[in-house]
């Protein structure tokens, strides 16, 4: 057999992108991945997307065994194509109703739990293998580290505090700064239990994005992955 997606396969260029809430990475994922030509995968929506379902079937999300005995029914679909972004749990679309903030409010006890974790890294690493398109953008808060510590580029995504909480609240004009800013903090200090994401690994880049607009860090993303030749 000769071209077809297996050519695709072969030089695939595997990019992963962590960082906190509000840092701006799935925006600025998703925007370079239409500028690379890449697939962009989510795997936050992932978590959002089980937090929804747990709290659709009346599941207590602060119940691990109850939402690990729920993965099996957890059917979802996340678009991977950065031109056509959706996320469905079986057949109802929610690519808006996971970022809902009573989702928000209880997504990192779903992401705290080590067998729902593992379930879904696995999810995340198939979706990596199949993509067929000559690379793929993946973000999150362990990408760098446990899903893909051997990507070819790895980047972790920062901002100041300051610049996150502002970014967040633009997007949710209905809360009020001072409940945005707190949400937010009380997130990253659950989430920072699980995974540390607030520090480079090791062969990690750190691009601060608190002095760049969102081109500026596009650009940016999109200069570590295809370097402009001299
Ligand atoms: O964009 P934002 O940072 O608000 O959140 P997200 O990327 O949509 O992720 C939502 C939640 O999922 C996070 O607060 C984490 O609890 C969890 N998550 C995770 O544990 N690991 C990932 N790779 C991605 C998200």
């Amino acid at each position: 057999m000769s071209g077809g997606p297996r050519q695709g396969r072969a030089a695939r260029v595997v990019v992963a992108i962590d960082g906190p809430a509000g840092s701006g990475k799935s925006s600025v994922s998703r925007a370079s991945a239409r500028i690379l030509g890449f697939d962009y995968q989510d795997s936050g929506a992932a978590y959002r997307a089980l937090a929804w379902f747990a709290l659709e079937n009346g599941i207590d999300t602060a119940d691990a065994e109850a939402v690990i005995a729920s993965l099996p029914a957890f059917d979802y679909e996340i678009g991977i194509d950065p031109d056509d972004y959706f996320v469905r749990v079986g057949a109802v679309d929610v690519t808006h109703a996971i970022r809902d903030p009573r989702i928000s409010a209880v997504v990192s006890l779903v992401a705290r739990v080590p067998v729902v974790r593992a379930h879904l890294v696995d999810l995340f690493r198939t979706v990596i293998e199949r993509s067929a398109r000559p690379g793929i953008i993946t973000e999150g808060r362990d990408i760098t580290t446990v899903v893909c510590p051997g990507a070819d580029i790895r980047i972790l995504l920062t901002a100041s505090e300051e610049a996150r909480m502002v970014r967040r609240s633009a997007e949710l004009p209905s809360e009020s700064a001072a409940a945005v800013a707190e949400k937010l903090s009380s997130r990253d200090a659950q989430d920072s239990r699980v995974v540390d994401f607030m520090n480079a690994a090791e062969g990690v880049t750190t691009l601060d994005s608190t002095d760049l607009d969102f081109d500026q860090t596009v650009q940016a993303v999109v200069a570590l992955v295809a370097p402009p030749v001299e």
